[in-house]
């Protein structure tokens, strides 16, 4: 539509539970009986193992696919809400249980592959037992070279290469707590994070292979370090692996004494073994950090016992993995869905997990799928932003290749019915069930999803709650949304899961308030019943029970996929000296789904000649290039309320050409015309034009910012 609803001109005044969003209801495709024939999860029996009736117990099916040094005596612990902890007294190693029980079995297995960017590389296989000598030797490495143990804290900054699970192993092997970064990331967003989890030692690699270039990537170790000593955390020790053993990819200095090559240091722990430290099942086994509306990011904590339960069962049912399967997940391990879909939940049921280290369309579009046909992948793992992208670069680059999957997941972000249907018949050939899975860094694993071969799929909805998950849809007062009535609102899991993170690392009072104090029905309570989570999206459910999600009713700006924070960019661009004030808008966009616009005034009399390149440079150094703007508006006076607030939704309108609402009621609303000249002339000039917004996305765009 092109016009927007009447409601887009009340702005402030409609909640997200008002809005009625209408779209078409799509059909439902079945799973092919192939599929079906082979599934982990193929007998109904299994709603009824799940019922709500049965919980928490229903759990123990997950748990009883890890091997524990020790049996729970207490499947859920309710005693301090909402800091659930799951299969209390129970110990395991997560190390243990996905490398050592199956090199015991089977070492001569393939666990991981690894696809090198350059198509003239060949591919490696690492054996379960192979696997068991590489994290062994750098368990070793980490407890008496770097003097770690179990309980602290060691932030890795590394991009997809096989040391990054090694690592993440390693760690998990002593009970320490693992921190990844995204490659991507900038140095100071890797210090911001080794001050907030309190690091001493920090892990990364020289250098990587990005759409063919050698990246180097040490030099970001460095001012990750300076970045964390500002914020009052020192780094005894930086392991640096080499992307090329014996040969350094970086121009930057090695420093004496700080800087040591994992190569050269592996030497002397050659054959060395560690035995696995028998954790207690809510010990944390890492952290992960994620985006919120405030600039501190927040790090999620995901505990040993609940958490690797819960991605080996929603790893076996939902992304149906057995032991004889290929399995490829393009995302990347230094996000939520690498920890739990690359590397914990495959490697806990012993299957080939393949690791890529580049981009998708390096160095052609066809490149995945000659990945799937070499490698005989048959489940495959990605978002929406790499779907549309190989979709627009290479829409008939499928069929040229002799790959065969029998399921395939997105995950990340509301998928267009469009492009899901093209995954389907031209990327599935029609031969593959397809999940898209609904969760999110805080949640471990899949909230809301079909289960493959029960379930039929529907373009553009994840389907209902999965095993053991029960949704709810809740306006502002806390009402229930029903079914089919075509009405959005927040949606809401009304029970604990083990796979829900534990606590905010550090900051226990925001877990509650953001997660929890919404719709808490009293905060005495120890029933869980009154602690709903507050998922922080928007979604509607249709009459069948599936699940539209909508978007983020935060500040939360998602870039294909990944989580920003407007607080995070806007303090950004405001490290320039010469910003007085910057505000950051989604733009819909049809690859990446949003991407970030800055808006930016200048302090006086400051030459507005080449700020724009500063302010995007500032949040690169920042954040990364993920952040990067699409455009930075220099504008004399950004649209306020009387009581000076910056109204992001008129800006936000004006970068997506909708229409601006209602502005008489703004301080200084004769700025908005100016600003919507210039902004959009600009754009029309630079081919940018505005395609015709979904309703869904009319009303996110007209609402945007509203909810501070
Ligand atoms: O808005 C939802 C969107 O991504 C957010 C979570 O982002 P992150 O923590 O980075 O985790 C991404 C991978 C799990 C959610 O709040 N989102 C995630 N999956 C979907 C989705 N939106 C629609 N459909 C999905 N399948």
């Amino acid at each position: 539509m092109t016009n927007g609803p009447e409601s887009s001109n009340a702005g402030n005044e409609v909640s997200e539970a008002q809005i009625a969003v209408h779209w078409r209801e799509e059909e439902y495709i079945q799973p092919p009986a192939s599929f079906v024939a082979q599934a982990n999860a193929s007998d109904p029996a299994i709603f009824e193992r799940f019922s709500e009736d049965k919980f928490p117990e229903c759990f123990t099916e997950y748990a009883d696919l890890l091997t524990w040094d020790e049996r729970w005596h207490t499947t859920l612990d309710t005693s301090n809400p909402p800091f659930w902890n799951w299969f209390v007294g129970g110990r395991l190693n997560a190390s243990y249980n996905c490398v050592d029980r199956h090199a015991e079995a089977n070492p001569d297995k393939t666990a991981v592959i690894w696809v090198p960017e350059l198509e003239t590389d060949e591919h490696v296989h690492i054996s379960y037992g192979e696997l068991y000598r590489k994290v062994n030797e750098f368990a070793a490495l980490l407890r008496d070279f770097a003097g770690l143990k179990a309980g602290d804290r060691v932030t890795l900054h590394m991009p997809m290469v096989p040391e990054l699970p090694v690592t993440m192993l390693a760690c998990a092997r002593l009970g320490v707590v693992h921190s990844q970064v995204f490659g991507g990331f900038s140095g100071n967003a890797c210090g911001t994070r080794i001050a907030d989890s309190g690091s001493r030692i920090l892990i990364t690699m020289d250098g990587y292979y990005r759409a063919g270039d050698l990246i180097d990537h040490k030099v970001k170790a460095d001012e990750a370090l300076e970045e964390a000593a500002r914020q009052g955390q020192e780094v005894d020790k930086v392991l640096v692996w080499r992307r090329h053993a014996g040969q350094y990819a970086s121009e930057t200095p090695m420093r004496d004494g700080r800087d040591y090559f994992v190569d050269e240091v592996l030497t002397q722990y050659a054959g060395a073994t560690v035995a696995p430290v028998s954790m207690a099942s809510e010990d944390p086994l890492f952290l992960m950090y994620t985006s919120g509306t405030t600039g501190r990011p927040k790090g999620a904590q995901h505990s040993t016992g609940g958490y690797l339960s819960y991605v080996a069962g929603t790893s076996k049912y939902y992304q149906d993995i057995h032991p004889d399967d290929v399995y490829w997940c393009m995302a990347d391990i230094g996000w939520i869905t690498g920890h739990s879909y690359i590397v914990y939940g495959p490697l806990a049921l012993g299957t080939t997990t393949v690791i890529y280290e580049g981009t998708p369309n390096y160095p052609d579009a066809g490149r995945p799928w000659r990945i799937a046909e070499k490698l005989g992948v048959n489940i495959f793992h990605t978002s929406p932003t790499s779907i549309r992208m190989l979709r627009k670069v290479g829409p008939e680059e499928p069929k040229k290749y002799n790959y065969h999957f029998k399921h395939m997941t997105t995950v990340g972000e509301p998928i267009e019915p469009e492009v899901w249907r093209w995954y389907h018949s031209e990327v599935g050939k029609g031969e593959a069930a397809i999940v898209d899975t609904w969760w999110q860094t805080e949640t471990g694993g899949f909230l809301g999803s079909t289960l493959p071969a029960l379930q039929p799929m529907k373009a553009g909805s994840c389907g209902p709650g999965v095993l053991g998950i029960y949704p709810a849809i809740y306006d502002e007062d806390g009402n229930d949304v029903p079914a089919g009535s075509g009405r959005a609102g927040n949606i809401c899991i009304r029970n604990p899961w083990p796979g829900v993170m534990q606590t905010i690392w550090g900051q226990p009072d925001r877990f509650i308030d953001v997660y929890y104090r919404k719709y808490n029905r009293d905060p005495e309570s120890k029933d869980w019943r009154d602690w709903p989570y507050f998922a922080g999206d928007g979604a509607l459910q249709a009459a069948d029970g599936y699940i539209r999600i909508l978007g983020r009713v935060d500040d939360v700006i998602n870039v294909a996929g990944h989580r920003l924070g407007t607080k995070e960019l806007e303090s950004a661009a405001l490290t320039v000296p010469e910003v007085a004030e910057a505000a950051a808008v989604p733009v819909i966009d049809d690859i990446r789904g949003r991407i970030v616009e800055m808006y930016v005034s200048l302090k006086p009399g400051i030459d507005p000649a080449g700020m724009d390149a500063k302010v995007s440079h500032a949040i690169e150094v920042e954040i990364g290039k993920i952040a990067r703007p699409k455009n930075v508006w220099i504008v004399a006076d950004m649209p306020k309320t009387r009581s000076g607030k910056i109204m992001r939704r008129v800006i936000a309108s004006v970068s997506n050409f909708a229409d601006v609402g209602d502005v008489t009621t703004l301080a200084n609303p004769e700025v908005v015309e100016t600003i919507r000249h210039h902004v959009q002339s600009a754009k029309v000039a630079r081919g940018e034009l505005p395609r015709e917004l979904s309703e869904a996305e009319y009303e996110e765009i007209a609402k945007y910012g509203s909810a501070e």
